[in-house]
Order: structure tokens, then C-alpha cells, then sequence
């Protein structure tokens, strides 16, 4: 239904806009713009929170990658899990802090690299009921607090296992254990493997969404990665997929370097550390600020996409001090701006107005992140709509604009021109909501002469 009335809005403003003698316009490109019935939660969601946890929180050193990069050896590395307890671990407090933070979806690593699963494999020895003084299965009681809550499940699993008999490499440069076309059953057999957890996690949990790791390793065919993907979407038809899984998945997962450029992924997520690491580090004090992670989140949503950010708890289940003051004003934030975080849709060219854009699902409200505290108006060029009313989000206020510039004419837009009072500010980012008489139209033009009409 809300498919069928957007493209009813969007055909309706093609034909505005093609009239002759109209201003050069963009309306919303229909390819873009639609949502998958299936997609539609985590295009409307915005913010998932990402849980790296496992025995690497022990030392805090790199997640699996610090064997495999030779920094510790793998019996040193294996050895934190006699050293993990969580011993103060709250999974209804996760799960709580994650809800308060606005978002709607988190993703925890079911099993690294390093093969470490943290519930009750049967599958495997590798687990942390089977090795660490914690003695049990630490996944369940975090996923029922996450159903609890009424948040989508997302679920890491992590493809490759460097510390498995039968999975070929385990470190950088080193000689593989076999080469795979030689022993395709010994292959086979880590594959069952993969497979058999697979299942355990399926019968177990159904996650909304896979969030596989590692498919650089292999390619799609030695991975079998459309067996795989469509044995997991017969089980869940609405399952969500990432894409790393050798082009098989549903949505783009850019890593920690912000997109400059809008990703040509329909949907995509931005998955991100707080300071420079996914898990617990001691020694990484490298903490980003609320205000440069809300930036962020607003630079995802402008361009369409989602933040996935990471927090890494540690040993014993606490949550880093620096990583909870993220979270909480996220929440004040998300909360206080809802209207311009959820289902918004990626928002107009910057050419436009100078700031951060989103519209609503109808395109006809243009909301502005203002993340600096304006000197003077906020200018929007081109917009050949009408604006009905502006209001400041989240405050309520309407405010006052003035159009210059606008010629009777010619159908070139006027300078839109918006006061906002320091008192209507927000302490991190304020929102404008401009409302239009119908769907976005932009003049895309780069000017004419104005001869003069009547
Ligand atoms: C990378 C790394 C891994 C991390 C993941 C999160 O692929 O291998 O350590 O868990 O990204 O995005």
C-alpha cells in the first residue's frame, strides 16, 4: 500500500515537472526511493548497535586478527578464555541501554574468527561454556533480553574459523593446512560444520538479520554461497542478509571510513567503531564523541543509509564508561528528533542547502541538520515548491522565512531564506522541518537571463 501511494507521489511529480517552459527539476528517482517489503524495518531503522564480544576482551588485544597477524600466538591467544568470567554481565541492561540509544536492531559476533562461539555449540568444543570460567552459554539470555525489548536480532557469524582442523588458513603468509582442490572433503567437511552451527543458531534464535564476516577468504562457489543464502532465506523469507557473503546479501556494508561519495547499494550500512577497535582495548582511549558519532549517524541517514555501531564490552560484561555516554545521548537525541531519524529517505543534493538533508517518506517535508551553529539565515537554493510552514523538531516552534530573488516571471526558484533563533538551538544537532505543498522539486538549472515578462 505505502509501496503503491509512493509511486503515485513520484509519478505525480515527474509530470509536474516536465511541463515546458518548467524549471530544470530532480524529482525522487523511483529505483531509490521504493523499499522492498521485505527491507522496509531496517531502511526505516537508521541505528543498529553492534556487540563485539569474546575472549580477545581478556588481554584486549585485536579480535582473532592478532594471531593471525602473528602479535600473540594462538595458544596465548586461545588462553584469554581461561580468563573470561562475565562475571558482571547484565544482558537485560544491554539490551536496555540499546533501546534507550533509539536503535532498533543490534547485531552481536555469535562466533570470530578465532572460533569461539559464546553459546552452548554442539558442533564444536570451542565455546565459552566449554572453556572459560564463565561455564555458560552467554548468547541466549542476551537474545531473549533483545525479543524482550521488542529489537530485531541480528546475528555475526563469522564464515571463516582460523582455529578449526579442517578450515585451510590460520595466519598471515603461513603455509595453509591443505589446499582446498586437493582435499574438497576435508572441505566439505568444514562447510557441515558451518552449516551444523547454522542450524543450531537457526533452530535456536531465527535472527532477523545475518551478518556474515570473512567471505574474502574463498569465493562464492568453494563458500557455496547461493546453497547457503537460499537454505537461510526458505527458513526466513523475511531474513536479511549482508553482503559479505560474495555478492549474495541484501545490503552494502562500508567499514569505518564514512562514505564521501553516496554508495550505489540501494541499502547500506555503515559499520563503525566508538574509538579504533571493535573489541575491548585497554590501552585504545581513542573515544569519539557523542556529537562526532550523532554527526555521523546524520551523514548515514542524509545519504540513505544505516549506522551499525559498534560497542566492545569487557571480559566481564561491563560496558566501557566512554561507550555508555555514546549511547545515552544518542537516545536523547533519536528521541527528541524521531520524526527525522526513522523512515526518513536520503536527502537532496548538497548544491542546495549547505547542511545535512533527509525528506520524510512522502518527500514532502525537507528536514536540515544543522551541525554548527548558524551565523545568520539558513539558505535553500532552488526549490521550486512552495513551503507551506517550518518548524524546529523535537521544539515544536515554527519559524519565520522570507524568498528573495523570485520573479514573476520566471519559473526559476527564489532564495529561501529561514531565521533561527539561538534559543530554539538544540545542544548537539538542530533539525529543521521544511514543509512543502507536495513532493520535493528542485531547479537544477544554472541560470538564465531573465528577460523581463509581465
Ligand atoms: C572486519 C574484521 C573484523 C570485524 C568486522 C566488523 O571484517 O575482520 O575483525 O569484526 O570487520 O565489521
Amino acid at each position: 500500500m505505502r509501496k503503491l501511494s509512493l509511486i503515485i507521489l513520484l509519478a505525480a511529480a515527474f509530470a509536474r515537472c516536465s511541463g515546458s517552459g518548467a524549471p530544470q527539476c530532480t524529482p525522487y528517482d523511483a529505483k531509490k526511493t521504493l523499499t522492498d517489503e521485505k527491507m522496509e524495518w531496517f531502511d526505516d531503522a537508521k541505528l543498529g548497535i553492534f556487540i563485539h564480544w569474546g575472549i580477545y576482551a581478556v588481554d584486549g588485544v585485536g579480535e582473532s586478527w592478532s594471531f593471525f597477524n602473528k602479535h600473540i600466538s594462538h595458544k596465548d591467544y586461545m588462553a584469554q578464555a581461561e580468563r573470561f568470567t562475565a562475571s558482571r554481565y547484565e544482558p537485560e541492561e544491554w539490551a536496555d541501554l540499546i533501546a534507550r540509544s533509539g536503535a532498533k536492531y543490534t547485531v552481536i559476533t555469535s562466533k570470530h574468527h578465532d572460533g569461539v562461539a559464546l553459546w552452548d555449540t554442539r558442533a564444536d568444543k570451542k565455546s565459552i561454556p566449554e572453556l572459560s570460567p564463565a561455564c555458560r552459554d552467554v548468547l541466549t539470555p542476551f537474545v531473549d533480553a533483545v525479543k524482550a525489548k521488542g529489537l530485531k536480532l541480528g546475528l555475526y557469524y563469522s564464515l571463516i574459523d582460523w582455529s578449526h582442523p579442517d578450515y585451510p588458513n590460520y595466519e598471515r603468509d603461513g603455509v595453509p593446512r591443505y589446499e582446498i582442490p586437493e582435499d574438497p572433503a576435508r572441505w566439505q567437511k568444514f562447510l557441515d560444520f558451518d552449516n551444523a552451527q547454522l542450524n543450531e543458531l537457526i533452530e535456536a534464535y531465527n535472527p532477523d538479520l545475518w551478518w556474515f564476516d570473512g567471505d574474502w577468504e574463498q569465493s562464492a562457489e568453494t563458500w557455496k554461497a547461493g546453497e547457503l543464502t537460499a537454505k537461510l532465506r526458505k527458513r526466513n523469507p523475511k531474513v536479511i542478509i549482508n553482503s559479505r557473503i560474495q555478492g549474495y546479501g541484501d545490503y552494502g556494508t562500508p567499514e569505518i571510513g564514512v562514505p564521501v561519495v553516496r554508495p550505489a547499494d540501494r541499502y547500506w550500512e555503515l559499520c563503525y567503531t566508538i574509538n579504533d577497535s571493535w573489541g575491548f582495548q585497554h590501552r585504545d582511549v581513542n573515544f569519539k564523541s557523542p556529537m562526532m558519532v550523532l554527526k555521523t549517524l546524520v551523514d548515514c541517514i542524509s545519504n540513505g543509509g544505516n549506522l551499525l555501531l559498534d560497542i566492545g564490552p569487557r571480559e566481564d560484561g561491563t560496558i566501557p564508561a566512554e561507550e555508555v555516554e555514546v549511547l545515552e545521548e544518542l537516545g536523547r537525541w533519536t528521541g527528541k528528533h524521531a520524526e527525522a531519524v526513522y523512515g526518513t529517505r536520503a536527502g537532496i543534493p548538497g548544491e542546495h542547502v549547505k547542511a545535512y538533508t533527509s525528506v520524510n517518506s512522502t518527500a514532502d517535508i525537507l528536514y536540515i541538520y544543522l551541525t554548527y551553529k548558524p551565523v545568520g539565515p539558513i539558505e535553500i537554493k532552488g526549490l521550486v515548491d512552495n513551503i507551506k510552514r517550518i518548524r524546529v523538531v523535537g521544539d515544536g516552534r515554527e519559524l519565520k522565512w522570507k524568498v528573495y530573488n523570485k520573479l514573476s516571471w520566471t519559473d526559476v526558484p527564489g532564495l529561501v531564506e529561514i531565521d533561527v533563533p539561538e534559543s530554539a538551538l538544540d545542544s548537539a544537532i538542530t533539525v529543521l522541518a521544511v514543509e512543502t505543498d507536495g513532493p520535493i522539486r528542485l531547479y537544477r538549472g544554472s541560470g538564465q537571463v531573465m528577460t523581463m515578462g509581465n
